[in-house]
């Protein structure tokens, strides 16, 4: 089994869900870069010029690759010194990032140990996805739209307050599709199908065909 998992789809293709049940399965890190870059929203010590650069974010658009690199990799360090692996949720948009992240694998002796799952989905879809997801305010759960969660007012891992992630609103949700979706992915695929790393799943199936899919490439 690879030590470094890199998830990559659109924004809605499942990318945390799945991410959440292979750290749990594996006991892997979990890197989310937007998970970071809201924590650091909220961190009182942050410094005003990074949180300056979140103003992108709110917009819908990618923030600067130097905050981005600053995140992830001091997160990703505290895992790797522990001789654990990691599951990187959305924390590669573009080609320059695929490779500033391919350098730190490099001098960390990794690039070996890297495998790719994309995601499939169509931008149709990431909208009807996103247009319906809530989250947990205490523990971050994400909760689909199902006939069985739809009614749902509390979380049903804490029972933690439902609520509706700021950046999904109709305009953000459309801005993000635009500049994170389909045609965005394409230089990023090419460049791990480049490296012979990359490998895809059928994200349209039900959350546990999806699963069963992402296991069975990483049991391989
Ligand atoms: P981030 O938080 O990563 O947002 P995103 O990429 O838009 O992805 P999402 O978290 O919205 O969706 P997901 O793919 O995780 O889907 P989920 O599992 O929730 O990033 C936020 C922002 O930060 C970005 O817009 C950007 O500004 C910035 N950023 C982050 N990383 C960056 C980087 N590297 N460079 C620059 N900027 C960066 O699923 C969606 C919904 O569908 C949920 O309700 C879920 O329950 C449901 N669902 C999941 N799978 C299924 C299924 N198989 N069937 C039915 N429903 C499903």
């Amino acid at each position: 089994m690879k030590k470094i998992i890199i998830l990559l789809g659109g924004p809605g293709s499942g990318k945390g869900t799945q991410a959440k049940k292979i750290v749990e399965k594996f006991n892997y890190g979990h890197i989310s870069t937007g998970d970071l870059l809201r924590a650091l929203e909220n961190d009182k010590n942050a410094s005003l010029e990074d949180k300056q650069k979140l103003i992108e974010m709110k917009a819908g658009k990618l923030v600067s690759d130097e905050l981005i690199y600053k995140l992830a990799f001091t997160e990703m360090n505290k895992f790797l010194d522990n001789k654990k692996g990691v599951v990187l949720d959305g924390a590669i948009r573009n080609e320059k990032q695929a490779i500033e992240y391919h350098n730190y694998f490099e001098s960390k002796n990794l690039k070996n140990e890297v495998m790719t799952i994309l995601i499939e989905l169509s931008d149709e879809d990431f909208f009807n996805r996103l247009s319906k997801r809530r989250v947990c305010k205490e523990c971050g759960s994400i909760i689909p739209y199902l006939e069985s969660t739809k009614n749902l007012l509390k979380c049903p891992k804490c029972n933690g307050e439902l609520v509706v992630r700021a950046d999904d609103n109709e305009e953000t949700i459309k801005q993000r599709i635009e500049d994170q979706g389909n045609k965005s992915l394409d230089p990023i695929v090419k460049y791990y199908e480049n490296l012979g790393v990359l490998k895809k799943v059928d994200g349209s199936k039900n959350i546990e065909e999806v699963e069963n899919q992402i296991i069975n490439i990483i049991n391989k």
